[in-house]
């Protein structure tokens, strides 16, 4: 089952006095399946939060089809099962973080007795204990976000929308939010954020989705547009002659006393292989150096 299925969605902003159309998202199509981590990937300005926008019907959508749980997304039954946290949560300063809880859970008509439990289990959940009667104004960015991501779950969504959360975290707030994205997965929730931050992805996501100026460049499961990308190999050992390694044509870089050679294909690191198993050699390691999401990403943007 599809938990988000988003097909040819377009949308324009027009400015100017109406004179100029801005074609914001161009042709947007993507597949979340239920209980997948999807990372919504690209630079600031390609269309993200646009995207997301549409999803939740804060703005509409010039054409295109939006399901969610394969339901369309305009029904009750399909928002009802959505959590959103925005780019920049913003909530009224004087609350605690238990009373913008209970505020949301009320806005959701969750009976008293049952908001309460629930609020605890998230504050647990997002690792504010001890923090439910500070006022909000008092939390840092990293809190805020959390506070933020606890509210977007009070009516227990299946599907979690998160717009840049890891954004303004430093390395250990980001630890502490995959753990919790790699917990809610684990609960059966499924979840898609957006992110320009490419690490954070690299470590969660099931699949990605690459924008690029509001069009779709890729979109896969992010073992197959990693593994099918090996760049090169590169085989390091020692024992070898260096006069040996040159009649051989053999281009290498030295480090120490180990020899490193990169080859293009596994073919060519397997005469590399037998090169230096012929010539009384050691072989040290042999690594396929992969394409990072990075390399990906940054190659798609030159396109
Ligand atoms: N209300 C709007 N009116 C005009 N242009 C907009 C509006 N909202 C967004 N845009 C433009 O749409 C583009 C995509 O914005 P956005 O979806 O926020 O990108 P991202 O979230 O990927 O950084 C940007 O160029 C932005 O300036
Ligand atoms: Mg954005």
């Amino acid at each position: 089952m599809k938990a988000l299925e988003i097909k040819n969605l377009k949308k324009s902003f027009k400015s100017n006095f109406l004179i100029k159309e801005y074609h914001v998202l161009k042709d947007i199509n993507l597949n979340v399946e239920k209980g997948e981590i999807y990372g919504f990937l690209g630079p600031n300005g390609a269309g993200k939060t646009t995207t997301i926008k549409c999803v939740l019907r804060i703005i509409f959508p010039n054409s295109g089809e939006i399901n969610i749980f394969d339901k369309p997304y305009q029904s009750v039954a399909a928002r009802e099962k959505v959590g959103f946290l925005p780019e920049h949560p913003y909530f009224y300063d004087y609350l605690t973080a238990g009373e913008l809880l209970s505020f949301t859970g009320r806005l959701f008509s969750i009976p008293a007795k049952k908001i309460a439990k629930k609020t605890a289990a998230l504050i647990k959940l997002v690792g504010l204990q001890g923090k439910e009667d500070l006022k909000l104004k008092k939390f840092s960015k990293g809190m805020i976000q959390r506070v933020g991501l606890a509210q977007s779950l009070i009516n227990d969504p299946d599907l979690i929308i998160l717009d840049e959360p890891f954004s303004g975290l430093d390395p250990i707030g980001r630890k502490e939010l995959r753990d919790i994205i790699l917990s809610l997965k684990a609960d059966g929730r499924t979840i898609f954020f957006s992110s320009h931050i490419l690490q954070d992805m690299e470590l969660i996501v099931d699949k990605v989705g690459i924008i690029l100026n509001g069009k779709m460049v890729k979109e896969g499961k992010l073992s197959q547009l990693v593994s099918h990308s090996v760049r090169y190999y590169e085989t390091v050992f020692s024992g070898v002659e260096t006069a040996a390694l040159e009649e051989n044509n053999l281009e290498y870089m030295q480090q120490d006393k180990n020899f490193i050679i990169k080859s293009i294909s596994g073919e060519d690191a397997n005469k590399i292989i037998r090169f230096v198993t012929s010539h009384k050699g050691t072989i040290l390691s042999v690594t396929p150096v992969k394409m990072t999401l990075e390399d990906i990403f940054l190659k798609e943007i030159k396109e």
